[in-house]
């Protein structure tokens, strides 16, 4: 099919490249030329695993090409909207502007029977409010609610084999479905569950989803502060209660908690909505999730001052992990920068280290001494906080980084190391909720 992908950002981005490894014939949309210029050499502007390789093939065969200009799509029976939706700074909500924007933008490149697919996240009530203004404006073209549930560090394999396909299609409109049927056919192939369902319900399966996985690592990190407070064990526990099917393992990992650019931005979105919806008290627990969410960062920043016997000032902080979680450069609202930032803060001399993020985290701010390399970071440090779980980070061996240090105490602010092995090599380890 001839698509096209408004947006190549990190969802865009993926997409159009992924799109083209299934054989469709793509054009990727963008205002920034620097974005468009860089992912037409085959550059994308960050790191994931995966995409590279296919966007050097995509766009090697011709089956990619990229643009600043929106009539490029023209000619496309599919038009992907893949813009950011940021959070707005002073409600929480989400801010649509640039879905509003790519789509009347679109609007009078449309051919006949075209299908604009939107992809972003967006408070519910939106894909309705542009159905309605397609019909008056553009009556020969229609429009689906085509939610990606993809995550960062496995963005490829999640678009080309999903867990599951949703579509939400204007009333009656079966069309749309087959059209993102033959868009997505090798999944459907392979057997993904596809629900095809109305735009609010799969605007809301998005933040839903979202909200649900947030959700779930609060109660452990919950837990995790019981567990410390009474000499309990939140990894035997999660271990425990994860056997349950009902409940299930993943997303059970205390630790610094939940950070990104999508878990944070959809509940707090979601919560502005449902406030418009007049449901005021209906999402207060999402609140709730929130703030413990962020409690967490605030909990490891008091071990550290604990562990340093009182103060961090002028102590030197080795923190390993700058990113929101490993295999991603990404550093949006990251609880190891924060922790990082917090103790700088606090007179600690932090030096972070990342294998991917440093950029990212320095342009943010420029004032953290970042070190290349683990063995730089540990160096001299007083205490080592383990904040993102890079393999690299996963095997350090005690005894070797033990011959680093100034002092052998470590916060494992992700729970991946050996307790036993960690001790046994003299260190004074603490984990989340482990005694
Ligand atoms: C998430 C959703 O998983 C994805 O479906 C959606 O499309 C976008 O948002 P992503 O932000 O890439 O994806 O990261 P994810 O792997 O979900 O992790 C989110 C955060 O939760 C990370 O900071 C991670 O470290 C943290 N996390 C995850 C925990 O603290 N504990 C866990 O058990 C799992």
């Amino acid at each position: 099919m001839r698509i096209s992908v408004i947006g190549c950002g990190y969802l865009g981005a993926v997409h159009a490249s992924a799109m083209a490894e299934l054989g469709h014939d793509v054009v990727g949309i963008d205002v920034d030329e620097r974005k468009i210029a860089a992912l037409a050499a085959g550059r994308p502007a960050f790191y994931e695993p995966g995409l590279p390789e296919i966007l050097a093939s995509a766009t090697a065969s011709g089956r990619l090409r990229f643009s600043t200009d929106i009539a490029a799509a023209a000619d496309a029976e599919v038009h992907f909207v893949a813009v950011g939706t940021p959070q707005s700074a002073e409600t929480g909500a989400a801010d649509v502007s640039f879905v509003d924007a790519a789509f009347f933008a679109l609007l009078p490149h449309l051919a006949d029977g075209a299908l604009v697919v939107g992809k972003s996240t967006v408070p519910v009530g939106t894909a309705a409010r542009l159905a309605e203004r397609l019909a008056a404006e553009a009556p020969h073209a229609r429009l689906a609610w085509n939610p990606e549930f993809l995550r960062e560090g496995f963005a490829v394999k999640d678009t080309l084999s999903p867990d599951r396909l949703v579509y939400g299609i204007g009333a009656g409109d079966g069309h749309a479905a087959s059209v993102l049927d033959h868009v997505y056919r090798a999944a459907i192939e392979a057997g993904t569950p596809r629900i095809v369902t109305d735009y609010a319900t799969a605007e809301l399966v998005k933040v839903a989803a979202n909200a649900f996985l947030a959700t779930k690592i609060s109660f452990i990190n919950a837990m995790s502060e019981i567990a410390d407070a009474t000499g309990a064990d939140v990894t035997a526990l999660a271990d425990a209660i994860g056997h349950d099917a009902r409940i299930g393992r993943r997303f059970l990992n205390a630790g610094v908690g939940f950070g990104g650019g999508c878990l944070p931005k959809d509940i707090r979105g979601f919560i502005a909505r449902a406030e418009e919806l007049g449901l005021h008290d209906t999402l207060a627990f999402l609140g709730a999730v929130d703030e413990t969410n962020l409690r967490q960062r605030r909990r490891v920043v008091d071990l550290a001052v604990q562990d340093l016997g009182g103060t961090a000032a002028g102590r030197k902080v080795a923190v390993l992990g700058v990113t929101f979680k490993p295999d991603s450069d990404d550093v949006r609202d990251s609880p190891a920068l924060d922790i990082a930032v917090s103790l700088q803060e606090l007179g600690a001399e932090v030096v972070v280290t990342d294998p991917e993020g440093l950029e990212n985290a320095l342009a943010r701010r420029p004032d953290l001494r970042a070190a290349s390399t683990t063995r730089e970071a540990l160096f001299g440090a007083d205490l080592v906080i383990l904040a993102t779980e890079w393999n690299e980070y996963r095997a350090l061996d005690p005894a070797a980084a033990g011959r680093l240090v100034g002092e052998r105490r470590i916060i494992d602010g992700r729970n991946v190391l050996d307790p036993a092995a960690w001790r046994s090599a003299g260190w004074h380890y603490r984990g989340i909720g482990r005694p």
